[in-house]
């Protein structure tokens, strides 16, 4: 359907079929490639009308990911501006069981009814394609409505006027794109319209935001030239509807069957983990995964700045700090006291999305009383983690670091030796899991070798299964064999491909209710 010659007319057999038909009829040619690239990859956006193209520099060989929409005519752009005006002006809000999207859709027909007269001369392709473009724009998000649209799109961001914007792509990682604003002002113009979709305000007096937008996509944004001389910038974190799990992460290899046992023993046990790792490096992915093996009848309260934690089972509830109102930042609820106030409502496990201040205090306070903990936080490695934690503004005493159980270091990792074996040249992985034991010794139980991909176990080490077999009364070699089951249990998982957070959460509960029998079954079908 990409790229053919424009055909001028429509036949009348034509004229009497569907519009998505007539539009495959008319062929209608997208946007000019540019001179020197070769096509490596095309899949469909918004079918019909919006494509992406992995185009390839032939000389340089840079990747660029180019936006083919079907482009308005100059006679349709007029009926597209004059339209968006009515519209703007005449579109009710959506009703109680209607998305915005759905609402427009059914309001659509009506009000061009009423303006037929607009519309002479255009033929119903043309409508469709007017029709589309007015739904991105005053719907959808406008010129990066399309990377939106793409699943395999993790981030985008844009660093002023005139500038493309970049996006990493899960399979072509950072790429540019042929999409960028015109001035700074329709930049601006753009920002201001997240921001508000978001529900928040920006401006000159508050020129940072943080937010979230519908569909829960992370949303950061400079605006105007406060703090960034260069212009007005934004960068999306697109959210997964369907989040990845401890079985995905054993899937793509992000971490090995023993690592995600051995999390589930410690999760089962109540054990607190702290994930560490760079910007972008998947700590927040990593949280959710090992949270998803929480006992789904525990409660879980996690605490955030923004919604980015997915948990689709009953027993969470999810809390967001918010930002002051004016000067004196009147009516803010940080996170220090959305903590705080978590453990009132008797919380099983308390979730801190990401420590970086004083809350890290009301968190370990938390863990002392008995509650499990997990959160994520900015560093390099174990080491630096403790000294970050015990030292302002965290402040916590180090006789209770100890209480944080488990480190976890996840990196985004670009080891030549993935490509020798054949794999894809980037992956995410836990590069190593750590223990403290009480005598605040760091205690390395799997360390990942980049030169030959796997992990270096180091169990019998184990501080915490020693205290998994002083809880459970049995002796130590149970523990093993437990953890061995579970590695039978979660290989079966992966297998079956049982990896959505609704099938674990099913699986979990059905294995806690009769542990023995479910790990009879899965042993007998192997
Ligand atoms: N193990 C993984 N496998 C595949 N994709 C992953 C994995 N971990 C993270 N990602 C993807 O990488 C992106 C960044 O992940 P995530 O938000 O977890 O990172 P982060 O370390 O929390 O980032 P930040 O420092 O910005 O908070 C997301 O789009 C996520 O889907
Ligand atoms: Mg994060």
């Amino acid at each position: 359907m990409f790229r053919l010659s424009k055909k001028e007319k429509i036949t009348k057999e034509e004229e009497n079929k569907p519009v998505e038909d007539l539009m495959n009829a008319l062929k209608i040619e997208g946007q000019r490639l540019p001179e020197n690239y070769e096509v490596v990859e095309n899949y469909p956006l918004k079918p019909p009308f919006s494509y992406a193209l992995i185009l390839r520099e032939k000389d340089t060989k840079e990747l660029l990911y180019f936006v083919d929409e079907i482009s308005l005519d100059r006679r349709e752009q007029e009926i597209y501006m004059k339209l968006k005006e009515v519209l703007e002006a005449e579109l009710q809000a959506p009703e109680d069981d209607e998305t915005p999207v759905q609402s427009f859709r059914r309001q659509f027909p009506e009000i061009i009814a009423k303006h037929r007269d607009v519309l002479k001369d255009i033929s119903q392709v043309g409508i469709k394609k007017i029709e589309f473009y007015l739904e991105r724009d005053i719907l959808g998000y406008g010129r990066i409505d399309p990377l939106m649209a793409d699943p395999l799109i993790e981030d985008i961001s844009c660093s002023g006027a005139n500038k493309p914007i970049y996006l990493w792509h899960r399979k072509y990682e950072n790429v540019k794109t042929n999409v960028f604003f015109g001035s700074e002002e329709e930049l601006d113009d753009f920002v201001m319209r997240l921001v508000h979709k978001a529900g928040r305000h920006v401006s000159i007096a508050f020129p940072m935001v943080d937010a979230t937008l519908p569909g829960k996509h992370r949303l950061a944004i400079y605006y105007r030239k406060e703090v960034t001389p260069l212009g007005t910038s934004f960068t999306i974190r697109k959210f997964r509807e369907d989040p990845l799990t401890i079985i995905d992460l054993i899937q793509n290899e992000t971490i090995s069957l023993e690592v995600a046992a051995y999390l589930w023993l410690l999760v089962e046990n109540k054990f607190s983990s702290m994930i560490i790792g760079a910007t972008g490096a998947g700590k927040t992915t990593a949280l959710n995964a090992i949270a998803g093996l929480i006992h789904p009848q525990q409660k879980i309260i996690t605490i955030e700045e923004v919604a980015e934690i997915n948990l689709p089972r009953e027993n969470w509830v999810s809390t967001i700090s918010r930002a002051g109102f004016g000067m004196e930042d009147k009516g803010e609820i940080p996170l220090f006291d959305l903590i705080k106030s978590a453990v009132r409502h008797r919380p099983d496990w308390i979730i801190v999305g990401e420590i970086r201040g004083e809350e890290a205090y009301v968190l370990f306070q938390s863990l002392a009383t008995g509650h499990g903990g997990l959160c994520t936080m900015h560093a390099e490695d174990a080491e630096t983690a403790i000294k970050r934690l015990t030292q302002p503004p965290m402040n916590i005493p180090s006789t209770i670091i100890p209480l944080m159980n488990c480190i976890i270091s996840v990196k985004h990792v670009k080891a030549p030796a993935l490509v020798e074996f054949g794999r894809s040249f980037s992956k995410r992985k836990f590069v190593k899991v750590s223990e403290i034991d009480s005598s605040r010794r760091i205690r390395d139980v799997f360390v990942w070798d980049s030169s030959t991909d796997t992990y270096k176990m180091e169990l019998s080490d184990s501080y915490l299964f020693e205290r998994i077999s002083e809880k459970w009364n049995l002796p130590l070699e149970y523990v093993y064999e437990e953890f061995e089951r579970r590695k039978d249990i979660l290989y079966y998982l992966a297998e079956v491909n049982i990896r959505s957070c609704h099938e674990i959460d099913e699986f979990l509960n059905k294995f806690y209710n009769d542990p023995k029998s479910t790990y009879q079954h899965i042993f007998e079908s192997r």
